[in-house]
């Protein structure tokens, strides 16, 4: 049942712990790092004294955190925003706020088309949403803060501080890069996200400390081109591979990946780490988005085919276990049969352990968006026949690994069979087996039985 609405009035005492002043939802679409902002909203909305609604319907402040990399995210936000106008309408006190990569790009027209939003909040204003919940329970006046910090001479100081949740997660994503220098012509993530901008060494180390004194024992660092981590510290450089090996090296710390590299950047240094350092994952999600040179070229990838396969075959000399998986783009502007039929091929070659495959959706803005379009219908054609090989690849993948042993870190029971338990290998890879329910935590080793398309079916030996 709706539980009985705050009046803004009552709100504004100070926060006493404890004190519960109404509930929040907040809905999250996109990547990891959004994934990320979101439980960072979370946690300051219950510093404030919020705690976690059931739905959207119930809740005193709904925020949306929304995605720009294609279109599709984008309409499901404006529909969820449909949704929230007959709620507010029957609740003019509810909050509603917008956040992510769409409010940083189209806050003027968020407001324009739903009037009844409160505030839009970009980016790198995610500190700024207690603040501007506040004044919206306050006064009723909109409120927008997009500000993106630039990257002002070859030292970044505008780096935003993080709450650390205080419930135990055994798994925890930690962001070490904000933005991207990149400038792919396909993609939007640099004009929301801004330029890179590194996370201060002694800042993530502490993160991960503090991470693991309440039970987490495997990070994931996040950005959108890792390896190139550690420009513009006010420490000076420091090189992916060094920020690997000390988090690697926290107490209490028995698994590290991060996602994701760029081909360009990922030298010797990094294949070195991963092979010798022990809690480094021997797992590698390396965007190749395209089997061609010319493809990649108008996609401004600054690598060729052959680079990139040059990387491949030296991370599997140094790591033969290693899991391999990628991006690819379908559809790009001009791409023809023929430099299609080469990303097919390049598939066949790399034989990737798991890939994201997307049809190309023209980003407002960006130079691609303006190059000559194909076929809808003929990109839509292609990603089903590059999901296709690609499936057909990972069956054959997993086929050969029956008979093989994973440690394998032990999450939980599965969504579907409370008997069987779920965890994923060093190389990325999902098994499902049966095993107790105390046994979360636990790094156990599993005997493939059953090859799956979404992973693998094994015992505990
Ligand atoms: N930083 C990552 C990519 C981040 S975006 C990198 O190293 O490349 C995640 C993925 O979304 C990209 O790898 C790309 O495959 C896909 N993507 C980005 N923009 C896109 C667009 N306009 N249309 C379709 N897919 C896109
Ligand atoms: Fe986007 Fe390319 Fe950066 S895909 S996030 S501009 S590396």
């Amino acid at each position: 049942m709706a539980q009985s609405l705050l009046r803004p009035g009552t709100l504004s005492s100070p926060v006493r712990r404890g004190t519960v002043r109404g509930t929040y939802f907040v809905q999250t679409w996109g990547c990891q790092m959004n994934e990320e902002d979101s439980e960072q909203i979370g946690l300051y909305l219950e510093e404030l004294g919020f705690v976690p609604a059931a739905n959207p319907q119930e809740a005193h402040v709904v925020l949306l955190n929304t995605c720009s990399v294609r279109k599709k995210p984008e309409d499901k936000a404006f529909s969820f925003l449909g949704e929230l106008r007959a709620f507010k309408a029957a609740r003019p006190e509810m909050v509603i706020g917008v956040a992510g990569c769409m409010a940083q790009l189209r806050a003027d027209e968020i407001k324009h088309r739903n009037p009844f939003v409160d505030f839009v909040v970009g980016t790198a204003q995610v500190s700024a949403i207690p603040g501007l919940v506040e004044e919206a329970l306050q006064s009723r006046r909109f409120a927008k803060r997009t500000d993106l910090p630039e990257r002002k001479g070859s030292v970044v100081t505008d780096i935003p501080q993080r709450n650390v949740s205080r419930t135990a997660k055994l798994k925890a994503f930690v962001p070490i890069q904000y933005g991207c220098d990149k400038f792919c012509t396909f993609c939007i993530v640099p004009t929301t996200r801004g330029r890179e901008r590194s996370r201060p060494t002694e800042d993530i180390v502490q993160e991960v400390r503090r991470l693991a004194e309440i039970g987490t024992q495997e990070v994931t660092l996040l950005g959108q081109t890792v390896n190139s981590y550690g420009k513009n510290l006010a420490e000076g450089r420091v090189p992916f591979s060094k920020l690997l090996r000390l988090i690697a090296g926290v107490p209490g710390i028995r698994r590290v990946r991060y996602t994701s590299p760029y081909p360009r950047d990922f030298k010797a240094d990094v294949i070195e780490a991963i092979r010798d350092v022990p809690q480094v994952m021997e797992h590698c999600h390396m965007p190749l988005q395209a089997g061609h040179d010319g493809l990649l070229a108008r996609m401004k990838r600054l690598y060729t085919v052959e680079s990139y396969a040059q990387i491949v075959a030296d991370l599997r000399a140094e790591v033969p276990n290693v899991g391999l998986t990628t991006d690819i783009i379908v559809g790009f502007p001009g791409e023809t049969d023929e430099e299609f039929q080469h990303t097919l091929d390049v598939m066949e070659r790399f034989r990737f352990d798991g890939a994201f495959m997307f049809k190309y959706s023209p980003r407002p803005g960006t130079p691609a968006a303006t190059m000559e379009q194909i076929d809808k219908q003929v990109a839509s054609d292609r990603l089903d026949k590059l999901i296709k090989t690609q499936q057909r690849i990972q069956c054959e993948i997993n086929e050969g690994l029956v008979g093989r042993e994973f440690e394998v870190l032990v999450e939980g029971p599965t969504p579907k069979n409370p008997n069987l338990m779920q965890g994923y290998s060093r190389c990325f890879r999902m098994l499902h087996f049966p095993a107790p329910a105390d046994f979360r935590g636990e790094l156990v080793t599993v005997k493939v039985t059953e090859p799956h398309l979404w992973g693998l079916v094994g015992t505990v030996v």
